[in-house]
């Protein structure tokens, strides 16, 4: 039997969770409400409230799996990508534990572990086999990513600028709703007319892709439209919504049909904490039948910034004992 603890602490959530032989047996997330009245993650805050939390999150994810520390076989912790000063606190932390404990330490990227979220075994759900694609979309990516096994997996698109969920969160920001502005966009966009307003889609040769036109076209449209109609983000609040919700979609859906026809790979999963999006969920499986693909989506707790998915991560990298020194140092961009 292996027990592996894993730490996430890359950004706003401080999570830990226990895998017993691949299987997911605890996962806590303590979410770091601090940051909604700034419109975004203040990264010194985050790293004190990883420092707070931290400790009580790895004792109830322990407690919840029914083990204790001298069970572990493995820790594993968030490496790469992220803020710095949160990426130290969980590795300083599951470093310590390691060495007190004598057992191997396990470094995993947070955008691999986004997509082996969709290896995480659950009841009823079938997972994918390899190889298969993936279209990763968080706060901080937007990634096609094909993947021929855990440890060999190839970006194969990517954004030139800003990340799906930023522009999601942005937008939020000018329509002066607080972060993170994702769930709120979807959450106004479900009353409204989608094909209400009309936003550019832009016009990016291969398979990466560009959100910074859209959030200016959506400031230049706001201005425009408040100058003639003062309460017009009010007035239109849910039309508005729908509408970039549905332009965010088009531009990720577009570039991965584009992918599926290049590749050819015919499994197709969703990663990321967009991937929690109800809209961008149904029309990624429309695609997939229209496509003839057999799609894969993360339940909701495995798509937003958790500690599972580094779990099920260091499952696969325990088993070809791919481990790290006790020097090993995160980093706050590193491609993989
Ligand atoms: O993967 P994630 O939890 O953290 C990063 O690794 O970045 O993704 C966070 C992003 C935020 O931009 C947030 O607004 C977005 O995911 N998000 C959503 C939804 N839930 C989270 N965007 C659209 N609709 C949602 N339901
Ligand atoms: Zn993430």
């Amino acid at each position: 039997m292996i027990t592996i603890i894993a730490i996430e602490s890359s950004c706003d959530e401080t999570a830990a969770s226990v895998c017993r032989d691949g299987i997911i047996r605890s996962n806590i997330i303590a979410t770091q409400a601090i940051h909604e009245k700034y419109g975004g993650v203040v990264p010194e805050l985050a790293s004190r409230a990883h420092m707070q939390n931290i400790v009580m999150v790895v004792d109830r994810a322990l407690q919840e799996a029914d083990t204790n520390i001298e069970e572990v076989d493995a820790f594993a912790f968030t490496q790469a990508p992220g803020l710095m000063g949160a990426l130290l606190v969980g590795a300083s932390f599951v470093k310590s534990l390691a060495l007190s404990k004598q057992k191997p330490l396990i470094a995993v990227h947070h955008m691999q572990a986004h997509v082996m979220a969709n290896l995480i075994p659950e009841e009823g759900k079938k997972i994918p086999d390899f190889p298969f694609l993936c279209l990763t979309v968080s706060g901080g990516h937007t990634q096609i990513v094909l993947c021929k096994s855990s440890a060999q997996m190839e970006v194969i698109g990517e954004t030139l600028d800003d990340a799906a969920g930023e522009a999601f969160d942005k937008t939020a920001k000018i329509l002066g709703l607080p972060y993170p502005g994702g769930p709120l966009i979807e959450k106004y966009g479900k009353t409204g007319n989608a094909g209400m307003y009309s936003f550019p889609e832009p016009q990016i040769p291969g398979l990466d892709f560009s959100f910074s036109g859209l959030k200016t076209a959506i400031l230049y449209f706001l201005q425009k439209n408040t100058a003639a109609e003062p309460d017009f983000i009010n007035n239109h609040l849910a039309d508005i919504c729908a509408s970039v919700q549905q332009r965010i979609v088009s531009i990720l859906l577009n570039k991965f049909k584009k992918a599926i026809t290049q590749t050819g790979v015919r499994q197709i999963c969703l990663a990321g904490g967009v991937s929690a999006n109800i809209v961008l969920r149904e029309a990624f499986t429309d695609l997939g039948k229209r496509m003839h693909c057999e799609s894969f989506i993360p339940s909701f707790t495995y798509c937003t910034d958790n500690a599972a998915m580094i779990a099920i991560t260091a499952y696969y990298k325990f088993q070809q004992k791919d481990f790290c020194g006790l020097d090993i140092t995160p980093q706050a961009r590193a491609g993989w």
